[in-house]
């Protein structure tokens, strides 16, 4: 399968994933379904930009799925179920339900269980959110990156207790608040108000104060919610705190920083750049994972960073490419220990004729590289 824009689907194509609208729990349209003009149509209404599809060329390329079917929509409905209690709650006073705390560590202990499984895969995010339901799906996203870059960091670079000493035990007991940490992250955002939050254009400086604010909000909002760890809050209080001390809202640096923000600072940037424009998911990704990388020692821990290197794939399954002798393809596969240099599944010559498909694998032809990851796939045959 692999990721189009809305303007490139045509009629007949066939839907390799589910299409979800908004904060829809049911698909809009199901994998497998021949996409229509009406269906096009509709799709653009609510805001899809763009698809999954099976072809001819991407057929087999099948991007490894860190989460079930199962944990993601349990995780959705009770990130949503937690989203309408704050905003209940911000009208009568209360907090979060002891329910809804019950869920967000249930939804966390199950996506680690997801998580823990695919330990050997590189980790390819890719999902679509459109616009309405980019706070449910960035959670989502963030929780699975940054529990996955957790889980690792902690492992290999230990964890700093209150004695400022490194320890490696107990990591799997930190997993879970780290976990509800990264789902309630943005909680505080429901506090800021929609029109700000979701304005086009640039923000005025009032408008920044106010987004800028959500850290704190979100404290505010977990103030009265029993059963939330002093570290799943300091995911929700220091996730914009950047190493150099330039973030907000106490500006702080370094270590000073606790390690659960670090890790989700940089799992809200990447997914930040990377959401949202799947169809330019390929060019996304790798520019997303260089931006962290470029940003090591600056806005992000570079043990982080590390961990995040070694384990995230710039060019996901589905990914076209551009070769620097010419040929043009789709990302196949991606291996963990070469993160950098997928097997590529060859679909185009350097004239632009197509080829019968082939694959090259990068981790062993280092006299290749990728030099793009624009070009226009040749009309298909569908699978
Ligand atoms: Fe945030």
């Amino acid at each position: 399968m692999r990721c189009v824009a809305i303007e490139e689907l045509k009629a007949g194509d066939r839907l390799a994933r589910d299409v979800y609208a908004g904060g829809e729990l049911v698909p809009l349209l199901r994998a497998g379904v021949r996409v229509s003009d009406s269906y096009r149509s509709s799709l653009q209404r609510v805001g899809i930009t763009a698809v999954w599809i099976d072809d001819a060329f991407s057929e087999g390329i099948e991007p490894v799925e860190m989460l079930d079917e199962a944990t993601k929509h349990r995780a959705k409905s009770a990130i949503q179920d937690a989203f309408h209690d704050v905003t209940r709650s911000m009208k009568t006073g209360g907090s979060l339900s002891e329910r809804v705390v019950e869920d967000m560590h249930a939804v966390a202990e199950q996506i680690i269980r997801d998580i823990a499984r695919n330990v050997h895969s590189a980790l390819a995010l890719n999902d679509l959110a459109t616009a309405d339901a980019y706070t449910l799906a960035h959670s989502l996203d963030v929780t699975t990156l940054g529990l996955s870059i957790g889980m690792r960091v902690m492992r290999t670079f230990g964890w700093l207790d209150a004695l400022d000493k490194r320890r490696y035990d107990d990591v799997e007991n930190r997993l879970v608040p780290l976990g509800v940490g990264l789902l309630l992250h943005d909680i505080g955002k429901l506090a800021v108000p929609p029109e700000i939050l979701h304005k086009a254009g640039p923000l005025t400086g009032d408008e920044w104060t106010a987004v800028r604010a959500h850290p704190m909000l979100g404290i505010d909002i977990l103030k009265k919610a029993d059963g939330i760890s002093p570290l799943a809050r300091a995911v929700v209080r220091s996730h914009h705190e950047r190493w150099n001390g330039s973030g907000y809202p106490d500006g702080k640096s370094g270590t000073d920083i606790h390690q659960f923000a670090r890790i989700a600072a940089a799992a809200d940037v990447f997914d930040a750049l990377t959401s949202d424009r799947c169809y330019r998911a390929a060019r996304a990704a790798c520019e997303g994972y260089d931006f962290v990388v470029t940003r090591a020692g600056i806005d992000f821990d570079p043990e982080v960073v590390d961990i995040f290197k070694s384990f995230v794939a710039p060019y996901p399954p589905g990914t076209r490419v551009v070769l620097s002798d010419g040929h043009c393809g789709l990302v196949k596969d991606v291996c963990q220990d070469a993160v950098t240099r997928p097997v590529v599944r060859i679909v185009m010559d350097p004239s632009g004729a197509v080829v019968d498909p082939w694959e090259v694998d990068l981790s062993t032809s280092p006299e290749l590289d990728i030099v793009g990851t624009e070009f226009s796939v040749p009309e298909r045959t569908a699978a």
